[in-house]
């Protein structure tokens, strides 16, 4: 009974998503690009059977007790209704940069912040108004994160509870490295009470915004830090995540992160990365990972699509990783041996 509900309920909030992406399309296609790249209605129909069975999945795991409702965050209506403005207002800007290929656009104290920054990250991601530098910024994040996957970004963030719930024993230190404005955090912590999560972020003003939206938890502390350099002894966590981070960083930083993670994990500890699909992961949709960077400011996203991230593992920690797709996103994890051995 819950599950279905939970299920239909998710199916229309997809279907409200959907149509919040009807308007964002206009903008694009009057003020983005001339050449803008259009989906085929064949390839879109290849979507909606696969955000149901998503939906499907998360209803069962609901169902089944293996995370609370409260791992979802139900939207105030009011309050979606006025992000949504501020998304389409934004909507103009995004559309003008991606028309003229305006990547590092930035003004005052944004711009300020970014110059501080490595280069790759100083930049305006998926074009978006002052890239991860301001607080408003991350207000509108989830929000424009969603409509682009219609309504599906939340149900991918948490793929990685299960993996949490079966292979932690939900207590100890964690770490979630880029946690953004702590949509996949606020699920973590609604289903694991016990567990001490640090939610580490470069950006200040997405910590800021993610330390607001969950005020109610008391087992989290915010972390200003960079994922590549961390401030953490060797073994201090039984559980290090990361969630749609990986795509964003050129193949050295991303070796890098994932070696950190690695390192401040004890023996025994889990180490889980969930991030978009991989070209050929699902052939049946390679066509919208090709489409995705060629539309959105994503410089290295064509390299993260290549280099898989199982190998990225493997190369990077010696220890070889599982493997689950769960609609765009893929999800590898791996358990730290307890010896140098591999497990
Ligand atoms: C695409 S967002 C994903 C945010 C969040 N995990 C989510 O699911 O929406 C990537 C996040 O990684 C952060 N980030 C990028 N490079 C980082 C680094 N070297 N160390 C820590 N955070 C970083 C960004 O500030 C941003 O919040």
């Amino acid at each position: 009974m819950l599950g279905r509900l939970v299920k239909n309920a998710s199916i229309a909030r997809s279907g409200v998503y959907f149509l919040e992406n009807l308007p964002v399309q206009l903008l694009n296609r009057f003020i983005g690009p001339a050449d803008l790249d259009k989906p085929t209605p064949e390839q879109l129909k290849t979507l909606w059977p696969q955000v149901v069975a998503l939906h499907e999945r998360e209803a069962n795991n609901i169902e089944q007790g293996i995370y609370p409702l409260s791992a979802i965050q139900i939207e105030n209506p009011l309050r979606h209704a006025r992000s949504f403005i501020e998304v389409m207002g934004d909507g103009l800007r995004v559309a003008w940069r991606m028309r003229n290929n305006k990547n590092k656009d930035f003004k005052g104290k944004a711009a300020q912040t970014a110059s501080g920054m490595p280069e790759y990250y100083a930049r305006n991601f998926h074009f978006q108004t002052d890239g991860y530098f301001s607080e408003a910024s991350a207000r509108r994040y989830d929000h424009q994160v969603e409509i682009l996957f219609s309504g599906t970004a939340g149900a991918m963030r948490r793929c990685i509870l299960p993996v949490l719930k079966r292979d932690t024993t939900g207590a100890g230190r964690w770490l979630e490295i880029g946690c953004g404005a702590g949509s996949a955090t606020r699920s973590v912590l609604a289903t694991f009470p016990k567990a001490r999560l640090t939610a580490l972020d470069l950006s200040a003003s997405y910590l800021k915004v993610a330390q607001e939206n969950l005020r109610e938890f008391d087992n989290v502390d915010f972390a200003q830090g960079d994922g590549t350099q961390l401030d953490y002894k060797d073994g201090t966590f039984e559980a290090v995540f990361s969630v749609f981070q990986l795509h964003e960083m050129p193949r050295e930083e991303r070796e890098k992160l994932v070696a950190e993670a690695f390192r401040v994990l004890k023996p025994g500890g889990v180490l889980i990365f969930a991030d978009s699909l991989q070209k050929d992961d699902d052939p049946e949709l390679n066509w919208a990972l090709e489409r995705f960077p060629k539309i959105y400011h994503e410089p290295f996203y064509a390299n993260y699509s290549k280099d898989k991230m199982e190998s990225l593992l493997k190369r990077t920690t010696g220890v070889t990783a599982h493997t689950e797709l769960v609609f765009l996103t893929k999800m590898c994890w791996l358990q730290k041996p307890s010896s140098s051995a591999e497990s």
